[in-house]
């Protein structure tokens, strides 16, 4: 038994009432900027609820978990062309976002105009639901020479451009009952989750070559030129995508586990002249012919994590 939430078509996100949350204008944004960062994170100087605070995402968690006949313990953000691994879920109970209080919209990326706060949501919730792993999955492009098309990376680190550029999910007010102000990464990407993932991987026969690699981001929707993909190389990064690393530190910070893996879906061309541009058909193609295996993966990844969830707590949160 399980509870899935189902996404709706972008199109309805411009019809909602939540536009209004949308910061396009960044009100919402500027709301939060306007905090104190020191400020537990309920509420903002203004008297407005932080809409990442506990405070404000209580009701939405209530919502789903009155819902649910059982206590989810692990969470799965599908990537592009991925959404079906949700179709994993056996007994669910189905609920759609417009249904549900609060402002939770799924998954969401930088290029369909939100702030990268907007991403703490989902995250938060499945956090405030008593979720204590979380497998993270999208679609990228290898960097990496010797990765070719279906292979799976295992994120074993990341470079986080947004971060590196100033940009967090976690910007502004920080509410303690997800996690301390500042923390450390180093061990985001667990080697024992990266280990259990092998294991699993063996156990459904996973005929596709799996990496240990470092995944690196940007904010599309452009796919990257070919001076920045030489610059990513250069840096260190084997794969490149648009989502994940957001995500992933958010669950970091409020204690979740994380297990992330990317799918390749493209080989990054590092040649002007290359008439092998990426383009999304292609991503979206590559993750439809691949998604039988990754459902089989993942199914014995879910288990296995069932089996393997312990008390171990990170960043000294203990909730
Ligand atoms: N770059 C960024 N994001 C992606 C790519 C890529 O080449 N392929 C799939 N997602």
């Amino acid at each position: 038994m399980a509870c899935k939430i189902s996404n709706f078509p972008a199109s309805d996100i411009c019809d909602s009432e939540w536009l209004n949350f949308i910061p396009f204008s960044g009100f919402k944004y500027t709301i939060r900027k306007m905090a104190d960062s020191t400020n537990v994170g309920a509420t903002l100087t203004n008297g407005i609820k932080d809409p990442i605070s506990r405070a404000a995402l209580q009701p939405t968690a209530d919502y789903i978990l009155q819902r649910c006949e059982m206590k989810p313990l692990v969470g799965i953000i599908c990537g592009s062309g991925l959404g079906e691994l949700g179709d994993l879920v056996t007994n669910a109970t189905n609920l759609n976002y417009n249904d549900i209080p609060g402002s939770l919209l799924g998954r969401v990326h930088c290029y369909e105009g939100f702030p990268l706060w907007h991403i703490a949501l989902p995250v938060r919730v499945m956090k405030l639901l008593g979720i204590r792993n979380i497998i993270i999955t999208n679609a990228v492009g290898a960097l990496n020479p010797l990765y070719q098309v279906g292979d799976l990376m295992l994120v074993k680190d990341h470079i986080n451009m947004f971060g590196l550029g100033g940009q967090s999910p976690l910007q502004g007010p920080n509410d303690e009952y997800f996690g301390p102000r500042f923390f450390d990464v180093n061990q985001l990407y667990s080697d024992r989750w990266r280990h259990l993932a092998r294991e699993a991987a063996k156990e459904v026969e996973f005929c596709r070559s799996i990496h240990d690699g470092v995944l690196t981001i940007a904010g599309g929707p452009n796919y990257e030129s070919v001076a920045e993909l030489k610059m990513l190389s250069m840096l260190g990064a084997d794969c490149v995508g648009m989502s994940s690393i957001p995500e992933s530190l958010v669950a970091h910070h409020c204690g979740i586990q994380v297990l992330a893996f990317s799918l390749v879906t493209n080989l990054c061309t590092f040649e002007y002249s290359s008439n092998q541009p990426p383009n999304h058909e292609e991503v979206l193609e590559v993750a439809n012919q691949c998604k039988d295996d990754l459902k089989k993966f993942v199914s014995a990844l879910v288990k296995k994590i069932s089996l393997n969830l312990d008390k171990t707590t990170i960043n000294g949160n203990h909730k």
